[in-house]
């Protein structure tokens, strides 16, 4: 038996980085009082089996219990808490020399018996997840009735992509679409010298399970591009500050960079000298970072370069990179979020939400083993209200991973209070041709852009920090109910707080998702947003630009025909009996109306009400929504601290001027086009 002085820091408190106090999210100390006032035995080798003794080295100083380290195969010493690596017949399953290894059994057994819990894992990332599963559960892992339950993720791949930018400056900002702050990776155009908050945000997504990250943006500008290259090194130590956390590093890599970094003429896909300029680039990545992940690419896609320009498909491309990387185990995470984005408004047969499904579909099953084909939820681009991809279910011989958006680009920035769990829930439910989504991504996993930066807490505004939480826990296990992911978030945030705190936490955020869609978008239209920047209101944004969204409201109707009878076809990419159900005007659900049908204002809901009537009522409904959530924070906003009291409270203040706006703009412009008044008679400007 040997008992090991563990060193390591773990970040249990508020820490200082750079004279900014940091919070600590959903781990503050006390979330691990329950274990670490009790006798722990750690057992098993691996690199992550020493992250896993840290931790409980810090939690029992701090909470006075005490712990050993034991060898793997030694007896179990009498104890509160065993973490062990199970005993394979062929020899203890941990990780060998601190490299992770690919897509490795991340399982645990958590078993109680008369209060004694004993964790059983067959890896040491496994063994890491059951850590966290004791700590998030407290006292109740140790005071519930007798248990043996197995514990799995649903995919192998639950990855995180930043649109981080090494250069601070860049026209998009640091994080494009960042609303925390600069990046937790660079500062002054270079990777950041200390990377203690990488840690720390490491151990955050380690604790809600997440085992990858991309740490650059998925637009690759020539800054970035060089993280493939001169700044490698650079990667390396974030890759080895996110290693013993059990997540691997991956790179966006521009499609182009024969060309830019290489000094190709080209970067044709099938000309043999661009296939072994990327077999050279894979050997330098991984001879550096032996655990490294892989590649994102973002190709023909918003002006990226890509295999169309040389008359090639996106198999082409994406397996040209698969077959560089495959003696590492690497994967190429290829998007199919591919669109022309320079079409005419005027021209009203090219439909933006076609062109992922005729892009990709015709390609299922030409995808090399170690290609994953990355799928927004929705046809368009991560709006509040979207029907689910059909790409989703259009590519059953292609490992297919769904992409969703932590970060709230069309959902309040961050300054509007809105919890995703229930829309990604539902995403993730949903069922369409062979299975539910979840499972439809169960080869290719989940991915989202983080909506994490270097804000103290760590998202902007604290209580998308539960989005961050929700995105691990949900991904782990698409089944859990999202207000009871919540409120795990608002125990481990805020614990010990009286149970007013809880319940006024519920109250704003429960129903905030759907109070965002009342005073923004109506029935499943999307944009409307100001463009460029994407805050804000602005009907007629992008109405006649060539992005390609738009509403087609006029004097007598609104929305979109993407019927097989009159319209743009769409319905037609979906199985049945979406392709059918969408359609029909009988059929077709309210929240996506006008996603699907051009309708007349006075056209009848399921609800009852006339689509115009519906505009109006939601407006004023959703304003009084957040209202409503300015009152419950002002009852409870002096039981918390008071630096979150304060964040919080001014992102309110912000989120209803936004709304009022929102409601002002939105039920305005439809009165003065359908000269319907409202029913309510409400002021309308
Ligand atoms: C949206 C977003 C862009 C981003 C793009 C993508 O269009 O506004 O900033 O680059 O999605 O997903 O690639």
């Amino acid at each position: 038996m040997t008992t090991t002085e563990e060193t390591h820091a773990v970040t249990s408190q508020r820490s200082t980085t750079e004279h900014v106090t940091v919070h600590p999210a959903w781990l503050p100390g006390a979330a691990s009082a329950a274990v670490g006032r009790r006798r722990v035995v750690v057992a098993g080798d691996g690199a992550l089996v020493s992250t896993v003794a840290a931790e409980v080295a810090a939690a029992v100083a701090s909470h006075g219990g005490s712990w050993t380290r034991l060898e793997a195969g030694a007896g179990v010493a009498d104890a509160d808490l065993v973490l062990t690596i199970a005993e394979a017949d062929d020899g203890p399953a941990a990780t060998p020399d601190a490299v992770v290894q690919a897509e490795c059994d991340e399982s645990f057994r958590f078993m109680r018996d008369a209060g004694s819990v004993v964790v059983e894992a067959a890896s040491d990332a496994g063994l890491l997840h059951g850590w966290f599963h004791v700590l998030r559960l407290g006292e109740a892992a140790f005071d519930g009735p007798d248990a043996d339950e197995k514990h799995a993720p649903a995919a192998a791949l639950r990855v995180l992509d930043h649109w981080d930018n090494v250069d601070e400056h860049h026209t998009m900002g640091q994080v494009e679409r960042g609303y925390s702050g600069g990046s937790l990776f660079y500062a002054h155009g270079r990777v950041r010298e200390d990377l203690t908050r990488v840690d720390e945000y490491a151990r955050l997504l380690a604790s809600v399970g997440i085992n990858s990250v991309a740490i650059n943006n998925v637009n690759v500008h020539a800054r970035e591009a060089r993280l493939l290259t001169d700044d490698l090194m650079d990667v390396a130590r974030i890759a080895a500050v996110f290693r013993p956390w059990g997540i691997r590093v991956h790179l966006s890599v521009s499609f182009a960079a024969p060309v830019t970094l290489g000094g190709l003429a080209t970067s044709d896909p099938l000309d043999p000298q661009v296939a072994h300029w990327w077999v050279r680039a894979a050997a330098r990545v991984w001879g550096a970072i032996p655990d490294f992940g892989g590649f994102v690419v973002k190709a023909d896609s918003e002006g990226q370069p890509g295999p169309f320009a040389y008359g090639r498909t996106h198999a082409d491309g994406a397996n040209m990179l698969a077959r560089a990387v495959a003696p590492y185990g690497g994967l190429i995470h290829w998007r199919a979020f591919v669109y022309n984005h320079r079409q005419d408004w005027r021209d009203r047969s090219t439909d933006r939400a076609r062109a992922a499904y005729d892009h990709f579909a015709p390609l299922d099953g030409q995808f090399d083993d170690n290609v994953v084909v990355q799928v927004k939820y929705g046809p368009l681009d991560f709006q509040v209200r979207e029907p689910v991809s059909p790409v989703l279910a259009a590519l059953p011989r292609t490992r297919v991973a769904l992409e969703l958006q932590v970060t709230q680009e069309y959902t309040g920035q961050q300054k509007h209070a809105v919890y995703l769990g229930p829309q990604w829930s539902e995403i993730l439910r949903f069922s369409l041709g062979d299975g539910v989504v979840s499972n439809l991504a169960t080869a290719g996993g989940f991915a989202a852009v983080s909506n994490a930066g270097d804000d103290p807490f760590w998202a902007g505004h604290p209580f998308a920090q539960a989005n961050l939480y929700a995105y691990g826990r949900l991904t782990w296990d698409p089944s859990l109910d999202p207000i009871a992911v919540l409120d795990e978030w608002i125990a481990q945030t805020f614990p010990g707080s009286p149970v007013e705190v809880g319940e006024a936490l519920h109250a704003i955020l429960d129903r905030s998702w759907e109070t965002y869609e009342m005073y923004t978008t109506p029935l499943g239209v999307g944009f409307m947003v100001r463009p460029g920047h994407h805050y804000g209101p602005d009907v007629d944004g992008y109405e006649y630009t060539p992005w390609g969204t738009y509403h087609f409201a006029d004097r007598d109707g609104i929305g979109v025909d993407r019927t097989r009878a009159t319209g743009t076809g769409y319905t037609g990419q979906y199985p049945a009996p979406w392709c059918d159900v969408y359609e029909s005007l009988e059929t077709c659900p309210d929240e996506l109306l006008l996603f699907f049908h051009h309708v007349p204002y006075s056209h009848v809901l399921h609800s009852g009400k006339t689509v115009i009537q519906h505009i109006y009522d939601t407006h004023f409904e959703g304003v009084e929504r957040v209202e409503a959530m300015v009152t419950a924070w002002e009852g409870i906003a002096g039981l918390v601290e008071a630096d979150v009291a304060e964040r919080v409270s001014e992102r309110l203040a912000e989120q209803l001027r936004s709304a009022e706006e929102w409601r002002d703009q939105v039920t305005t412009y439809f009165f003065r086009k359908s000269g319907v008044p409202d029913a309510g008679g409400r002021r309308i400007y």
